[in-house]
C-alpha cells in the first residue's frame, strides 16, 4: 500500500516535473562584424604586500623546502603560466603609498613595518628584483605602482631610473652590482593609489597637481621603451558612484584635455569592489540561495559604474585615448574566523567563479574604454586565484575561469544577442543569463555564456550568421551547490568538465547546468 506520504510526493514530482524542464533561450551571433579588441589586460592580477600573498603565496626564500626557483615557488609559477597573467600590479594598494624601494634592494634589507595590513613587519626581502624575477617566471609584465602619498616624486624617478635605464649612472651600477645588467620593462606605471583614501586623502585639485608632477618627471628610460611599448602612465580614478567621485573623474579629465607636451596620463584607474555592506559581512563559505543572489546583483552594479564614468571620460576624450583600467575589482567578505581580519583571508566558491565571468564579460562589452583591469588579489588575499598553506596549494574556482577565458585575451568582440529572461529570489530579480562572443586572433569563434541560475537549466541553441559552424566543443564550471569550493583535501570539487554542443543546421546547441560558465568554440 502506497503511503499518504509516497501520494504527496508522487504528485509533486508530476507537478513539477515540467518546471524543471530546461528554459530554451535563442541566441543570436553575428560573425560578418567585429567590435572592439579585448584588450587582454583585463585579465590582469594585483599582488599587495598584505598578508600571505607575496609571503609565502610566492615567495618561500631560496632554503625553503618547498621547491622554488630563486626563492619563488614552482608550484605557483606553474599554474599562473597556465592563464597568461598579462601584468601583474605591485607593490599595492595602500601598500604602495608607503612602500620606499630603497629597503628592498641589495644584499642587507631593511625591516619595517606594515601598519595597513595587520601592524605586521615587512622584511623587504621581496624587492624589486625578486617581483621582476617573478613576472618574469609566469611570463607577465609589470604594473608599478609609486608611492605618491608619503614618497616624493624624486625617490619614484629614481626608482625608475634604477629599473630601466641602460646608460651607465650610478643608479644603474647599483642594479647591476645587484644582479640585473639589463633594464628592466615597466609597462604600467601607477601614480598613487587611492590617493582620495589611504593614499594620502587628497583633493581631487591636489591629487591633479601631484600627478602632473609625477608624470613629468617619473620616466621610463629603457631603450625598448621609447618608441614602441611605451610605459602607460595610470592616474588613480574613482571608487564608486556618488558625486565624490564622479567630482573625482571630472577634475582628473579636464586636467588632461588641457595638458601639454610636457605631461600626460594614459589611463584613469577605477576601483570597485563587490561588498554590499562596509565592513564586509557577507561570509565566503556556508551560505545560500539569498546571499548568492544579493552577491550577483551586486556585482552587476559594475556595469553601470563603467557607464557612468566613461560618459564623464568621452566628454573630455572622446577619441577615448585615456583608457579605464578597473584595477581593483573582485568579492571582498568577512575574514575567515581564527585569520587576521587585516589578513583578508577568504574561501573562493563558485559563487566567485560566476562573479568573476560576469565581470569580465561586462569589461569585455566596454573593451573601447576598459582596456585593463586587476582582480583583487591574486594569491591568499580577497578573490585569490590560488590558496597555499606551507608546501601545499588549491586553485580556485575564480582561477579556473580566468583560464577558460585565456582565448578571450586579445580576441575581437562580435555582437551578441538574446533574450536574458529573469532569474529571481526573495527581493532579487537579475537576467538570468550573460553571454559573449569574440573572434581570436586565428579567426576562431569563441562563445562565454553564464547561467546565473541556481535552480534552473538552460538550453541554448546559437545562430551563426555568416559562418558554417562544423563542430562545437568546449567546457563548462558548475559544483553541487552555489558555495561549494576546492580545498587542499577535496581540489576539484568545481573544476571545468568537458560539454557537449551539437551543430545542426548551422546552429550550435548546448545545455547549461544551473549555476555554470560555459566556455565553447566553434570549428568551420
Ligand atoms: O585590496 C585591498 C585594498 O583595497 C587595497 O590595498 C586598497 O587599494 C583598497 O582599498
Amino acid at each position: 500500500m502506497r503511503s499518504p506520504l509516497t501520494a504527496f510526493a508522487l504528485i509533486v514530482l508530476v507537478i513539477t516535473a515540467p518546471m524543471m524542464a530546461a528554459q530554451k533561450v535563442e541566441l543570436t551571433i553575428d560573425t560578418s562584424r567585429t567590435g572592439a579588441k579585448i584588450d587582454r589586460n583585463i585579465f590582469g592580477q594585483f599582488a599587495e604586500h598584505l598578508g600571505h600573498g607575496i609571503y609565502e603565496g610566492i615567495w618561500v626564500g631560496r632554503d625553503s623546502k618547498i621547491p622554488n626557483t630563486r626563492g619563488i615557488r614552482n608550484d605557483v609559477v606553474g599554474a599562473l603560466k597556465a592563464i597568461k597573467v598579462p601584468n601583474v600590479r605591485w607593490p599595492g594598494g595602500c601598500f604602495a603609498d608607503e612602500y620606499h624601494w630603497r629597503k628592498g634592494i641589495g644584499p642587507q634589507r631593511s625591516v619595517t613595518l606594515n601598519p595597513n595590513w595587520g601592524g605586521v613587519t615587512e622584511a623587504n626581502t621581496f624587492g624589486t628584483h625578486e617581483f621582476m624575477d617573478f613576472i618574469d617566471q609566469i611570463g607577465a609584465e609589470a604594473y608599478i605602482s609609486v608611492n605618491v602619498g608619503s614618497g616624493t616624486p624624486q625617490e619614484a624617478a629614481e626608482w625608475l631610473e634604477y629599473m630601466t635605464a641602460a646608460a651607465p649612472t650610478t643608479l644603474v651600477k647599483e642594479r647591476v652590482a645587484n644582479g640585473h645588467p639589463a633594464p628592466y620593462k615597466v609597462a604600467l606605471l601607477g601614480i598613487g593609489n587611492e590617493s582620495w583614501d589611504c593614499g594620502g586623502n587628497m583633493t581631487p585639485d591636489y591629487y591633479v597637481s601631484q600627478m602632473k608632477i609625477y608624470s613629468r618627471f617619473v620616466r621610463n628610460f629603457n631603450p625598448a621603451q621609447q618608441d614602441k611599448q611605451q610605459m602607460l602612465k595610470i592616474a588613480v580614478g574613482p571608487g564608486g558612484d556618488g558625486p565624490r567621485w564622479t567630482d573625482w573623474t571630472e577634475t582628473v579629465m579636464k586636467a588632461y584635455q588641457q595638458h601639454t607636451w610636457s605631461w600626460d596620463i594614459n589611463g584613469l584607474s577605477m576601483h570597485n569592489y563587490t561588498v554590499p555592506h562596509w565592513p564586509p559581512s557577507y561570509t565566503s563559505v556556508g551560505f545560500g540561495e539569498t546571499e548568492y543572489s544579493q552577491i550577483l546583483k551586486s556585482t552587476l552594479e559594475m556595469d553601470g559604474l563603467i557607464s557612468k564614468h566613461s560618459a564623464i571620460m568621452d566628454k573630455y576624450d572622446p577619441d577615448k585615448k585615456v583608457a579605464l583600467i578597473v584595477d581593483e575589482w573582485g568579492g571582498w567578505y568577512a575574514p575567515l574566523p581564527g585569520s587576521n581580519p587585516g589578513f583578508l583571508v577568504q574561501q573562493n566558491s563558485l559563487r566567485d567563479a560566476i562573479l568573476a565571468a560576469l565581470n569580465l564579460n561586462i569589461f569585455a562589452r566596454h573593451a573601447d574604454r576598459v582596456r585593463g583591469a586587476n582582480i583583487a588579489q591574486m594569491i591568499n588575499v580577497l578573490q585569490a586565484m590560488i590558496i597555499t598553506d606551507k608546501e601545499k596549494m588549491v586553485l580556485t574556482p575564480t582561477y579556473y575561469v580566468f583560464k577558460m577565458y585565456v582565448p578571450f585575451q586579445n580576441a575581437k568582440l562580435i555582437p551578441i544577442t538574446f533574450d536574458a529572461g529573469r532569474y529571481a529570489h526573495g527581493a532579487v530579480a537579475i537576467p538570468r543569463l550573460d553571454a559573449i562572443a569574440a573572434k581570436d586572433t586565428n579567426g576562431k569563434l569563441w562563445l562565454e555564456i553564464t547561467n546565473l541560475d541556481p535552480n534552473e537549466p538552460v538550453e541554448v541553441e546559437a545562430g551563426l550568421a555568416g559562418i558554417t559552424g562544423k563542430s562545437a566543443s568546449g567546457e563548462t564550471l558548475t559544483a553541487p551547490k552555489v558555495d561549494s569550493v576546492n580545498t587542499f583535501d577535496a581540489a576539484n570539487t568545481v573544476i571545468p568538465k568537458p560539454i557537449s554542443a551539437k551543430v545542426h543546421d548551422g546552429k550550435v546547441t548546448l545545455k547549461l547546468e544551473p549555476k555554470s560558465v560555459t566556455v565553447v568554440s566553434v570549428e568551420q
